[in-house]
């Protein structure tokens, strides 16, 4: 898309003698129309040449005489240089490219393409897949599309909680308690009944803590039964991932759990020895962290067992061997931040500079009414229940618009509207703030057709989707018979400026980390949409060119709504 910013700055820099780009930043954005699309403030230039801004900036008006067409005016007010773009010009830019058949809105490209590696989902094997993973997994999903959006090869990783010594815990609550038909029907409720079971038997019974840790041990070292009952545990949950992923549309390039970055700690503990960084602490291996003001990192258990962070520094030095990336990014909650700086300074200590680019993408909690969530206790709310809750009350409501406007959609076209409707409001829940902020769910806010939600992007897009119908588009490949040079109102001109600032906000959300900036810039044009729509008689336009013009513009709105919508994770319905 066309950085408008940036062609008026390379067409004045000769004049000012400057660099463009310097001027691009230079360049404001007036607080008024009447000062322009653009302006120019000339005290840095003025310092430079000793002058007066004033006269600068009549210096430069001077020199500017001969227009190019993208600029309809420039004029001086003061210091300042105001530029007036041609707003026909502007608008046939923003609908073409919007339009453009041979690039999806906002794409971009970089030249670096070594790997951008987007951790996400990560969930623990035998527990359930609740609505604080959903935040990671909705999230790390979105941040994977807006860097492929962006050009990055992204290489989508899942690092599965397989190991750890709740797995001793769970193996010998499996030997006593394990009721194998219900394994098989609901096997994660089961794997939770069991490990639920093992905190309360250990209450009174110390020794079932040792079993456990003993028992671990044994599936560290590769013992049997111990690894085959880890395995079956581990088959059984991602069964149950898998139908969530599936559901989600999400696949990962990679799915090495903790468990397989298990076998490469011991080089990893030798590496920090050579270096004498390891140092014994109450029988367990830690490394000092003094210096970056963080607290010891524990590399070894007492016992010898690995933890989860020795397993992390393995897999960073496994994954810069193996894929050499780029960024190495961690779509983690908050309350592991510790963690991950921990991690990140045990490498940087150790001389490894890959450690800085590997960066921790936080997010806050996730609350439904009131309370949070906690595996032992038991009252946690799973993503699949939240899902299908979401869908089933969206589809009630499609029903009775359905039913209203005199049943056009059939049974299977209701279905997947409710579908999409449903998993887009859970989705955009989790998108629409700032990912640090914590999210409390409520049914009333994230089905609401008319608030800051995917119902109503979605609903938006559907009804410019209908108005395309009812003029003869059933696609939104451009008209090239369009003229294009209609356009200009206040309110197209609102709505060009959204079509064709897309690009810069996906460019803002990758460099943030944060898809709320897409969110935030769809929601802002579906609202402009419907308001233009609300105002101006599309589809009744008296002048036939002008007409068509509109219902480009319209077309345009609808593939920049999409690709926004795509970048969330979200998929349109053409009917709602
Ligand atoms: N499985 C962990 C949990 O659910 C998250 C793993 C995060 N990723 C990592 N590389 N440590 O809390």
């Amino acid at each position: 898309m066309t950085d408008f910013r940036a062609k008026i700055a390379a067409y004045i820099a000769p004049a000012a003698d400057w660099d463009a780009r310097e001027l691009a930043q230079l360049m404001e954005i007036p607080p008024q129309a009447e000062l322009g699309d653009y302006a120019l403030p000339c005290f840095a230039l003025a310092r430079h040449w000793h002058k007066a801004p004033q006269q600068i900036a009549v210096n430069l008006q001077e020199k500017l005489s001969e227009l190019p067409p993208f600029i309809r005016a420039i004029k001086t007010q003061g210091p300042y240089l105001n530029i007036f773009l041609d707003p026909a010009y502007y608008m046939a830019t923003a609908v073409k490219e919007a339009l453009d058949t041979q690039q999806v809105p906002g794409q971009n490209s970089v030249s670096d393409q070594r790997p951008v590696i987007v951790e996400f989902s990560s969930p623990n094997i035998a527990k359930p897949f609740h609505i604080g993973h959903a935040f990671t997994t909705i999230l790390g999903e979105a941040l994977a599309r807006i860097y492929t959006h962006q050009g990055y090869r992204v290489l989508r990783f899942n690092h599965l909680g397989d190991y750890g010594t709740q797995f001793g815990k769970l193996i010998v609550a499996y030997e006593r308690w394990c009721n194998q038909a219900e394994l098989e029907s609901d096997p994660i409720k089961e794997l939770n009944r069991l490990y639920v079971a093992f905190h309360q038997a250990a209450k009174e019974d110390p020794e079932l803590e040792a079993e456990a840790r003993l028992r671990f041990k044994r599936l560290e070292e590769g013992l049997e039964p111990e690894t085959a009952l880890w395995k079956q545990f581990r088959d059984l949950s991602l069964r149950e991932f898998n139908r969530l992923y599936q559901r989600l549309n999400i696949q990962f390039d990679n799915m090495n759990g903790e468990s397989f970055y298990s076998p490469f700690i011991p080089a990893v503990v030798e590496m920090l020895q050579r270096k004498h960084l390891l140092e014994e602490s109450e029988g367990a291996q830690i490394v000092r962290l003094d210096e970056y003001k963080l607290p010891p990192c524990m590399i070894l258990k007492s016992d010898g067992t690995t933890i989860y962070a020795s397993r992390d520094i393995a897999a960073i030095l496994y994954r810069k061997e193996q894929y050499d990336f780029q960024k190495n990014l961690y779509v983690v909650g908050l309350p592991q931040s510790l963690h991950f700086q921990q991690v990140f300074a045990v490498l940087k200590k150790a001389g490894y500079d890959c450690a800085d680019d590997c960066e921790h993408i936080g997010f806050g909690t996730v609350r439904f009414a009131g309370a949070r969530f906690s595996t032992r206790e038991g009252h946690i709310i799973e993503l699949e229940d939240l899902l299908n809750e979401a869908v089933a009350k969206s589809r009630k409501i499609i029903e009775e618009n359905n039913q209203q406007r005199g049943g056009d959609m059939s049974v299977a076209e209701m279905d997947l509207a409710a579908e999409r409707i449903g998993l887009g409001a859970v989705q955009y829940t989790y998108l629409r703030s700032g990912r640090e902020r914590d999210i409390v769910f409520s049914w009333d806010e994230m089905l609401n057709f008319e608030g800051d939600t995917a119902p109503y992007l979605l609903y938006t897009y559907a009804r410019a989707r209908s108005i395309l119908r009812k003029a003869g588009f059933t696609s939104l490949e451009p008209d090239l018979q369009a003229g294009l040079s209609s356009l200009g109102s206040d309110s197209e001109l609102q709505l060009g400026r959204l079509l064709n600032t897309f690009a810069a906000a996906v460019q803002q959300a990758c460099q943030a980390n944060e898809p709320f900036m897409v969110a935030r810039h769809i929601a802002q044009l579906a609202r402009t949409f419907n308001k233009y729509y609300g105002s101006t008689p599309v589809l009744n336009t008296p002048d036939l060119n002008n007409r068509q013009d509109r219902l480009e513009l319209v077309k345009a709105c609808c593939r920049v709504l999409e690709t926004g919508l795509n970048l969330l994770g979200i998929q349109t319905v053409d009917r709602m």
